[in-house]
């Protein structure tokens, strides 16, 4: 396999020492914006260098955001390569053209470690399809939040400085909004979800809550009924209706997701044959990422694309109802549907994700969290 690398960041150069001692795989040309010079392969600051050279069947992206990658992903496909992302924002985004065209084209497409870093939950969706019925899917998959809640309720670090730390560990996106404010997380749900179910979620329908504005007082209220609380993804799919969101929940202690430590994620599907499986491993970090990059080259070796075949777009139904912890303006919606005070928040009565998140969209700066119904 020769391979086309664009990008030469924390995956791009872990991609590179991974594949360098193998004989089955070769970075031949990498596309790098700065200067740089190594040994075996040829360094180009021009995508077409990669897209003309017919010796290259593989082309990895390593670049993320949105553009040019999606743009440089497609012309690869066009021209018949295969590809292998860790990109998640490209593929939630883009999925309803990505997938149809590599199915035209005929060509492998594969983006294991665009969620869970490290952890095989992608191609293990692929084994799943095979024999079973997905009706859940989601959990922990962003390590900087991870990270950032850890700190705060192991080791009373503040928001700020656990932050920092996340950064300074090549954790965080470049920009942190992206991590802090769930759409890291959005964007792993949705292609988790599509994956699972065998369709395309209608993305703009999927609510994200994040932790940016999580303080040390709300974490001391949780800390006093042993409650820890973590960013968590959720999409269901149960007789044609299918719902999707992304909010902080609290669990008790002696919860599996109450203990993911550090960058951690724990990711969990619910099966119609296997029942519940869950996934643990480090969602970030360079040679995590890189790992299942690598995996999926080796995929491509063995005959194996895309986990399964794409599908309709179907709609969101949020309707739901539970409860929340809410600290924000206390209006006449939130009055209302108060059942308890916990410190200067409110714990509400059992109400609609969707009624939720839309207050939450009115208030921000405000901090919700879901609230185990069974408390
Ligand atoms: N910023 C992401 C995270 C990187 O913290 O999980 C891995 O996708």
């Amino acid at each position: 396999m020769k391979i086309g690398l664009l990008g030469f960041g924390t995956v791009g150069k872990g991609v590179y020492d991974l594949t360098k001692p193998r004989a089955d795989m070769q970075v031949v040309r990498v596309l790098c914006r700065r200067e740089l010079h190594l040994p075996d392969a040829e360094v180009t600051h021009n995508f077409e260098d990669i897209l003309r050279d017919d010796s290259i069947d593989t082309v990895v992206e390593a670049i993320g955001g949105l553009h040019p990658a999606w743009d440089y992903v497609k012309s690869a496909i066009e021209a018949g390569k295969n590809v292998v992302t860790a990109n998640k924002a490209m593929v939630a985004t883009f999925y309803d053209e990505l997938i149809p065209l590599t199915e035209k084209m005929g060509v492998h497409f594969r983006c294991t470690a665009s969620v869970g870093g490290g952890i095989g939950w992608l191609s293990e969706l692929e084994r799943v399809r095979r024999i079973e019925t997905v009706s859940r899917v989601g959990g922990i998959m962003n390590g900087t939040c991870n990270y950032i809640l850890d700190s705060m309720s192991r080791l009373n670090l503040d928001y700020a400085e656990a932050l920092r730390q996340a950064q300074e560990l090549g954790y965080a996106e470049a920009d942190p909004s992206t991590d802090v404010d769930g759409i890291d997380t959005w964007h792993k749900l949705i292609v988790s979800a599509n994956i699972a179910f065998g369709v395309s979620l209608d993305r703009n329908a999927i609510p994200a809550a994040g932790i940016r504005s999580i303080s040390a007082a709300d974490v001391e209220e949780f800390k006093k009924r042993d409650l820890v609380c973590k960013l968590v993804s959720t999409a269901t799919s149960q007789d044609g209706r299918f719902s999707a969101y992304v909010q902080p929940t609290l669990y008790p202690q002696g919860q599996p997701e109450a203990a993911v430590p550090a960058n951690y994620n724990l990711i969990t599907l619910e099966g119609n044959v296997s029942g519940r499986q869950s996934f643990f491993g480090q969602g970030a970090g360079r040679y995590p990422t890189a790992y299942n990059v690598v995996q999926d080259c080796a995929d491509f070796l063995t005959g194996h694309g895309f986990y399964g075949p794409g599908g309709p777009k179907v709609s969101i139904d949020n309707s739901e109802k539970m409860v929340y912890y809410v600290r924000g303006e206390k209006d006449a919606w939130l009055v209302a549907n108060g059942a308890e005070s916990w410190g200067s928040a409110i714990v509400t009565k059992p109400v609609s994700v969707e009624d939720m998140h839309a207050w939450l969209r009115a208030h921000p700066g405000s901090f919700i969290a879901a609230v185990p119904s069974y408390l």
